[in-house]
């Protein structure tokens, strides 16, 4: 099932200051003729490249540069927080090694910088410099740190540079930069007013009110797909057990538990009425069937602990999961894993599984990074390479979205 290609309405167009921004007259012209409305704001240095005229009048729309412009007698403010307000996205090209420095650290000394620590639309960036720029591990942290953060790129693309080297660095060109930002944004769009549960982290089981049993689990693969999810334009309900991570999105609404019944309780209330339930918390299986009121005491001697089974929230989900409801569950496994997550996905009534082997160096609890298998109710299993959490979670919500429907 394709995904509509459809750019947002209003685009606000970042030009920084690179050889490619000759290229951007042409990139303005490209997007009002796919309907969308343009302003552009360039960077002072951006001047030097491109002229400020010619954009104008394609766009139909002062271009801007200056957070204040001062005219004979006169001084007008160029409001960044309306600008990015205004905006339905934020496309900086070409995106120089120094625009990305300063957006991943959070410099602000221009109109650009201003309206993008302001944007809460979807941000994309088209990189472009030369291939030792590029190629630097100063940038290649900054575009990873960016990337968490969300921002999505579309190049570089190999070939030939304005040095007279060839490699890896050149801003995709604009007629194809605009066609992979309409794929970009149709693929987003099935997630467009989608309610989307997800449970993270741990849970703790207290044994009295200074211990307890946990797991490692960081919460962090739960808190990509929450990101990543609410970055597409659902609405995400996140149920976290006690992890030390932040989710800050308008679009994440967060109820923090402790224990694996008070996850229960908070993840069934939001079942009802979502469209697709992520359960990526690793949930206690077990509980103490007593828990002390005060603290045990050593010299009482060893406490004997007996322990009951907790709720399986999945399978409760899985028997009461309406048509139309997509519920994804995650199994880790360390032996016989395909064969044991397809009888998991079976016995919980999933349309898709997580599979996360702890064979795997670098994948499960506490790494950034995770190597997982999806495998669905028909049992295609669609194994990914070692990548970040978020680009994990990417993929998830990709493969959940292919049988989305799209909003209306
Ligand atoms: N899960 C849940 N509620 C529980 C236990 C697990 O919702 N009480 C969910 C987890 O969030 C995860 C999946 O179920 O999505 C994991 O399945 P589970 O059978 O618990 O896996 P394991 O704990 O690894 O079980 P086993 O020991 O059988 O491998």
């Amino acid at each position: 099932m394709g995904a509509p290609s459809v750019l947002p309405r209003r685009i606000l167009l970042g030009i920084t200051g690179g050889i490619a921004a000759y290229k951007t007259p042409q990139l303005v012209r490209a997007l009002v003729k796919a309907g969308a409305e343009v302003q552009v704001v360039l960077t002072p240095a951006a001047h030097e490249f491109v002229s400020p005229l010619v954009l104008s009048t394609l766009s139909r729309r002062p271009a801007l540069t200056e957070l204040v412009e001062r005219g004979p007698g006169s001084m007008t403010w160029n409001d960044h927080v309306h600008l990015a307000r205004w905006a339905d996205l934020l496309l900086i090209a070409p995106a120089t090694a120094e625009t990305l420095a300063k957006m991943a650290h959070g410099l602000c000394d221009n109109l650009l910088m201003a309206c993008w620590l302001s944007a809460e639309c979807p941000v994309y960036a088209a990189p472009a410099m030369d291939l030792e720029m590029y190629r630097n591990p100063a940038t290649r942290a900054n575009l990873a740190l960016l990337k968490e953060r969300g921002v999505r790129f579309i190049g570089p693309e190999e070939g030939e540079l304005a040095s007279g080297l060839s490699g890896k660095g050149r801003m995709t060109e604009p007629d194809d930069l605009v066609s992979q930002l309409k794929q970009a944004m149709g693929e987003a769009s099935v997630w467009a007013g989608k309610k989307v549960l997800i449970t993270a982290g741990p849970t703790h089981e207290a044994i009295d009110p200074v211990r307890f049993i946990g797991n490692r689990s960081s919460g962090k693969m739960g808190f990509a797909l929450a990101l990543e999810a609410a970055a597409r334009g659902a609405l995400v309900e996140l149920v976290a057990g006690p992890v030390a991570l932040e989710a800050p999105h308008p679009a994440i609404r967060r109820t923090n538990v402790v224990s694996a019944a008070q996850m229960a309780i908070a993840a069934k209330e939001r079942f009802g009425d979502c469209d697709v339930a992520i359960l990526s918390a690793a949930v206690a299986d077990w509980t103490p069937a007593r828990k002390a009121d005060s603290k045990l005491k050593k010299e009482q001697g060893m406490p004997p602990l007996e322990l009951e089974p907790t709720e399986d929230i999945l399978a409760w989900m899985g028997g009461r999961k309406k048509e139309g409801q997509f519920l994804v569950g995650f199994a880790l496994e360390t032996d016989n894993e395909r064969v044991n997550a397809e009888g998991k996905l079976r016995r919980k009534n999933l349309d898709l599984i997580v599979l996360n082997s702890l064979n795997d160096p670098g994948a499960g609890f506490g790494h950034e990074t995770n190597k997982v298998t999806l495998i669905d109710a028909d049992k295609n299993a669609e194994e990914l390479p070692l990548m970040s959490k978020t680009e994990v979670a990417r993929a998830i919500l990709d493969r959940i979205g292919i049988v989305l429907p799209h909003a209306k």
